[in-house]
């Protein structure tokens, strides 16, 4: 599958774009604030109704207009799918084929996407709740009873965690722990096997991307490594600590505090991985999530790169580019000079103020 034509009004700096693409590399070349990123942006909008750099829409509508409109073409197999999403700031209509549809994720599955972007690199380097919705995104995707579960979770966390604010809430809080181990096993072994998935997908990337390094990932569930997890020895666990809890006034320990421990061998590798490896790492990661994503269907799903150049030198972005081509799927690529690398099928774009032409050289 691949977006053959895309029509774009009013997002960010773009009035009424329509640019044609091509089933292998594209590649958006122009200045700062040319109009690049919001041409990704709007992509994200089509296929998750949100922006990937801003949650609120008012922010990536143009201004005084409005709304943001976003139609698509798509080529699934020499047919084509028509779908379009136009989005103001109260309102979300979407079409695919001429038919109003009333669900976003109904727009994600036929257009699925990933996007690595300057600040993909915080999947390493920032919060462990990042992490924590990498692994997340792919367990609700695998594990239908996940979210389920994990709502719950996050139900009896905040009952227990006001229990834990105050003496005169105390009486209740051998309830709220005796619930608050039942849907955490579960969780815990639906990431690890999530965790197990990714491995082997995440081995193979890397051996290409960067083959110098020794990655390894593992799951932190949350509680100390010699804790069984199974749900009576979560209650011990809770009741031997629960004077912690009580004086920090917070549930400290638990599924909430899961964690990918990324490692160069034995060290972390936010810590001893350079800028440029962060971000293949970073890279590698998202690309695993895609393939197990999309290993069910048989689309492969597009990538977007925005700022090839971001932490890459030549010879990472030339690495990194080789890796696209031999995994034969669409990208849509921004850049803010020509690349030095030989694309066999590639189109180029020109961006200037918000507005697009082919590529002159
Ligand atoms: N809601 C908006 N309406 C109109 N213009 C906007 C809006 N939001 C941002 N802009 C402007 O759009 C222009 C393009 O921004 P964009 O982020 O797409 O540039 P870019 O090409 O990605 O730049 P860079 O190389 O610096 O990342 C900027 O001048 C920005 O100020
Ligand atoms: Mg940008």
């Amino acid at each position: 599958m691949w977006i053959q034509k895309l029509n774009i009004k009013n997002v960010r700096s773009i009035q009424d774009e329509s640019l044609d693409f091509c089933p292998g590399f594209n590649i958006i070349i122009g200045d700062n604030a040319s109009g690049k990123t919001s041409l990704l942006e709007s992509l994200s909008l089509l296929s998750s109704g949100r922006s990937f750099r801003s949650s609120h829409i008012s922010e990536v509508i143009k201004y005084q207009q409005p709304s943001a409109l976003v139609n698509a073409t798509l080529n699934n197999n020499n047919s084509s799918i028509k779908m379009g999403i136009d989005k103001s700031q109260s309102k979300t209509s979407i079409r695919i084929n001429q038919k109003d549809i009333f669900s976003q994720a109904e727009l994600s599955s036929h257009l699925p996407i990933t996007i690595i972007h300057p600040n993909s690199l915080e999947l390493i380097t920032g919060a462990p709740s990042l992490r924590r919705a990498y692994i997340d995104w792919l367990a609700f995707y695998i594990f239908p009873d996940f979210y389920s579960k994990w709502k719950t979770y996050q139900h009896v966390l905040k009952q227990r965690n006001i229990c834990l604010k105050s003496p005169k809430h105390f009486y209740a809080l051998d309830k709220w722990t005796s619930e608050l181990v039942i849907n955490q096993p579960e969780i815990i072994k639906y990431r690890h096997q999530t965790v197990e998935l990714i491995k082997p997908i995440l081995q193979k990337i890397t051996s290409v991307l960067l083959p110098e390094l020794d990655i390894n990932i593992e799951l932190y569930s949350g509680f100390p490594n010699d804790i069984q997890t199974d749900s009576k020895s979560l209650l011990d666990f809770y009741k031997s600590k629960s004077d912690i809890d009580i004086k920090f006034k917070r549930t400290v320990t638990g599924a909430h505090k899961a964690d990918l421990k990324i490692n160069l061998g034995d060290t972390s590798a936010s810590q001893s991985a350079s800028r440029g490896q962060l971000k293949l790492i970073a890279i590698s990661l998202l690309l695993a999530r895609s393939e197990i994503i999309l290993e069910t269907k048989s689309s492969k799903g597009i990538l977007l790169i925005d700022d090839l150049s971001s932490e890459l030198d030549v010879i990472n972005q030339n690495k990194l580019l080789k890796f696209i081509s031999d995994l034969k799927l669409q990208s849509i690529i921004t850049t803010t000079k020509p690349l030095t690398y030989d694309l066999d099928q590639a189109k180029m774009f020109h961006v200037k103020h918000g507005s697009f032409s082919e590529y002159q050289g």
